[in-house]
């Protein structure tokens, strides 16, 4: 939608008047280092041109008004009355971010928020994330808070671990709320140190391969691989799996005494290690390094983590089989969502053919390509 018709849009919904601003929020891709965030290791993600806007206007009283482009719900609340829903929907996360920062004692007054979207829903683009950042940054600006960027990056993540009940770690919010055009974010999860890497891709193209397949129980299994990093932490006397080095971890994996225990945290050891393998084999310009970091990060959250599933595991093997594909591998937190492979520019076109008719043929379902735009972190854009 064009920033014309959007700031139309919002005056239809909440009427004319004040000073409405629009916001755009972007949707994020992780390049490598997955499931690792929450073990305090690094991620490689990068922003997307894809994502979400909002045109926000601030309230005289304390009233909070959502509506968006993208699905029929509206709703009118008190402001001082935010609590999560089932039946709310998308507008829980806008609640939980304002409801965050309220108990941090920002004063947020009532404001209409509409949003509109061009995200994927539920492809494990963050779409989520990319809503509550844009709650976030459009409150501090319109309510003038200067509240510093990481903070607002923190309170997003606090709001889908308390308000929503997802027990995230910090890559989506921090890479939504942070990114920079043309580069990748390389975040140490455990001290928020982080440095924008020029994606430096040659004639080299991002593309996105959406498996359209619902992400059914995505939550809790994705709170269940948690658990089961934090036990394994705790039998090997560390605080987060990321205090183990690769032979550290060989010499004392006996103390796991599981299988399971074993697989999630040898997953999680060598995915750290191929991240930071992957950057530095970027930075030295080594492109068919990095897609082979790629592709062994899927078969290691294949085998080892058990998140990809038959659609996911159906793309990337398509992808390997294509000429010119320099790496491919499932994105996010997995059970459905996407693959990220970087695909040379003149093998996009037999890429998305040939990944596409063989995905057909083995699911029954149809996949859907985009070649990503790496673009900014949220910011107000009128
Ligand atoms: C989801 C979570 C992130 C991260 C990834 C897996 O996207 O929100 O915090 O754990 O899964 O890497």
């Amino acid at each position: 939608m064009k920033k014309e018709d959007l700031f139309g849009a919002f005056t239809k919904a909440f009427g004319a008047g004040g000073d409405p601003r629009a916001y755009f929020s972007p949707g994020r891709v992780n390049l490598i280092g997955e499931h690792v965030d929450y073990n305090g290791g690094p991620v490689f993600p990068c922003a997307l041109t894809l994502g979400t806007w909002v045109v926000a206007r601030k309230r005289a009283d304390r009233v909070l008004r959502m509506a968006s482009g993208n699905f029929p719900l509206v709703k009118e609340i008190p402001l001082d009355n935010l609590k999560y829903l089932p039946a709310d929907d998308w507008t829980n996360y806008p609640k939980g971010v304002l409801s965050v920062m309220a108990g941090k004692g920002h004063r947020v007054g009532g404001m209409d928020l509409y949003f509109h979207g061009d995200l994927p829903n539920g492809a494990g683009l963050s779409s989520s994330a990319s809503i509550e950042l844009a709650t976030a940054v459009a409150a501090d600006d319109l309510f003038g808070l200067a509240v510093d960027r990481v903070s607002l990056v923190r309170y997003s993540q606090e709001a889908e671990n308390k308000f929503v009940g997802v027990n995230c770690g910090i890559m989506d919010q921090f890479a939504i709320g942070m990114g920079k055009k043309d580069h990748a974010v390389f975040l140490d999860c455990a001290t928020l140190q982080y440095e924008h890497v020029p994606l430096a891709l040659g004639t080299a193209k991002v593309v996105i391969a959406n498996t359209n397949k619902r992400r059914e129980l995505a939550d809790s299994k994705y709170n269940e691989r948690r658990g089961e990093c934090e036990e394994a932490a705790k039998l090997m006397k560390v605080k987060h799996l990321v205090e183990l080095s690769p032979a550290a971890f060989a010499k004392r994996k006996s103390q796991l005494g599981s299988e399971i225990l074993l697989k999630r945290a040898r997953h999680v050891v060598s995915e750290i290690d191929r991240t930071k393998r992957a950057v530095a084999v970027l930075k030295a310009g080594d492109l068919k390094a990095f897609g082979k970091l790629m592709n062994e990060s899927h078969e290691s959250l294949r085998d080892d983590y058990e998140v990809t599933g038959k659609e996911l595991d159906s793309l990337a093997a398509a992808a390997w089989a294509v000429g010119g594909v320099l790496g491919s591998r499932m994105t996010g937190a997995g059970f459905g969502g996407c693959t990220v492979s970087l695909v040379e520019e003149a093998a996009v076109e037999a890429f998305t053919r040939e990944v596409g008719e063989r995905y057909t043929a083995e699911t029954g379902l149809k996949a859907d390509f985009y070649v990503a735009g790496i673009g900014n972190g949220t910011g107000r854009r009128a």
